[in-house]
C-alpha cells in the first residue's frame, strides 16, 4: 500500500513507538486517530502535529484496549466521522518482566488482553473498512522476543510470537482483498516499554548495546509495510538474532536462553 493520503488508526499513541508513528506518518497522511489512555499525552501530540501540518485531520480516542466493549466502539466511531480507515497499526502493548510464578495476575491478562486480544479483536473489527478501502494495510508491532523462549519474559515472549504467526497466516488470506498485513519485530528500544514492564523495587537486566533508536524503528516498518515485505526486524543485531533463533536447533537455543542474564531470585 501507498501511505501518501492515509486514514490511519494507531493504538498506544500516547508515547513510544505509537506517537512516532503518528509524527512520521503526519506529512504523508489525510487522517490520523491517536488511540491509547492517556488523552492529555495524546492531546499534545494531536496539537504539535497539527501546528506543523494544519491540513491533516487529527482524532484523539480514549480507549483501554484491555476492555472489549471499549475496543468495539472503535470503527463505529471512525464511520461516523467518514474517515475510511485504511491503515491499522497495532501498536498499544506492555511487558511484565520476572519470574511467572512470581507475577500478578491481573497484570498478566491485561498484558496478555492488550498484546493479542486487542490486536486480534481490532483487526477483525476494522477489515470491513480495510477491505472497502483497499489497497490498505495493518501493520502489527510484535517483537523480536517473539523468536525466543524468554524466561522472566514468558508471557511477552509467547504472546509475540502470537503477533507474529498471525500476522504471516492473515497476510496470506488477505492477499487477494489487497490489504498488506506486516509485522514489525523490534529488539530493545527506548521508551517507556522497559521501566513500565518492571515490576515495583526489581531492576531488569538491560542490553543497552542492542538499543535502537525509535525512529529508526518505525521507519523501517513504514517502509516495510509500503513495500509489501511480510515482516523487519530494525537493526543489525536483532535482524542477526532472529536469523540464528530460526536456524539453530532447539537444544542450543534452550541453551543459550538458560544461561541469559535474570533478575536476582526473590528469597
Ligand atoms: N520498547 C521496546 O523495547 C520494544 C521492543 C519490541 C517491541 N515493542 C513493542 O512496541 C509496542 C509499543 O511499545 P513502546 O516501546 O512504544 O512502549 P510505551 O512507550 O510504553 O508505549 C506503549 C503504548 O501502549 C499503550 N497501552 C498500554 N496498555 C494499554 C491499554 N490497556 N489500552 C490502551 N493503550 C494501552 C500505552 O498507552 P496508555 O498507557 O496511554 O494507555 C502506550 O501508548 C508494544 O507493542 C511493545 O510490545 C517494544
Amino acid at each position: 500500500m501507498k501511505l501518501d493520503g492515509c486514514r490511519a488508526v494507531i493504538t498506544g499513541a500516547s508515547s513510544g513507538l505509537g506517537a512516532e508513528f503518528a509524527r512520521q506518518l503526519a506529512p504523508r497522511a489525510k487522517a490520523l486517530a491517536l488511540v491509547a489512555r492517556r488523552e492529555r499525552e495524546m492531546a499534545a501530540l494531536a496539537l504539535e502535529i497539527q501546528r506543523a501540518h494544519p491540513t491533516v485531520q487529527i482524532a484523539v480516542v480514549r480507549c483501554d484496549l484491555a476492555d472489549a466493549e471499549q475496543r468495539a466502539l472503535l470503527p463505529g466511531h471512525f464511520l461516523s466521522m467518514g474517515w475510511g480507515v485504511n491503515l491499522l497499526i497495532n501498536n498499544a502493548g506492555l511487558g511484565d518482566y520476572g519470574s511467572f510464578a512470581e507475577g500478578s495476575w491481573p497484570r498478566i491478562d491485561s498484558m496478555m488482553q492488550v498484546n493479542m486480544n486487542a490486536l486480534t479483536h481490532l483487526t477483525h473489527l476494522f477489515l470491513p473498512a480495510l477491505k472497502m478501502h483497499a489497497p490498505s494495510g495493518i501493520l502489527n508491532v510484535s517483537s523480536l522476543a517473539g523468536e525466543l523462549p524468554m524466561p522472566d519474559f514468558a508471557v511477552y515472549a509467547a504472546g509475540k510470537a502470537y503477533v507474529s504467526r498471525f500476522s504471516e497466516a492473515l497476510r496470506l488470506e488477505l492477499r487477494e482483498d489487497k490489504v498488506s498485513v506486516c509485522a514489525l519485530c523490534p529488539g530493545p528500544v527506548k521508551t517507556g516499554f522497559g521501566l513500565m514492564a518492571e515490576r515495583p523495587g526489581e531492576n531488569t537486566p538491560k542490553m543497552s548495546s542492542a538499543y535502537q533508536p525509535a525512529d529508526r524503528v518505525v521507519r523501517d516498518g513504514l517502509r516495510t509495510l509500503e513495500r509489501g515485505s511480510s515482516r523487519v526486524f530494525p537493526g543489525f543485531i536483532p535482524r542477526m538474532t532472529a536469523l540464528l533463533a530460526n536456524v539453530l536447533p532447539m537444544p542450543v537455543i534452550r541453551h543459550i536462553m538458560g544461561r541469559r542474564p535474570r533478575r536476582p531470585r526473590a528469597n
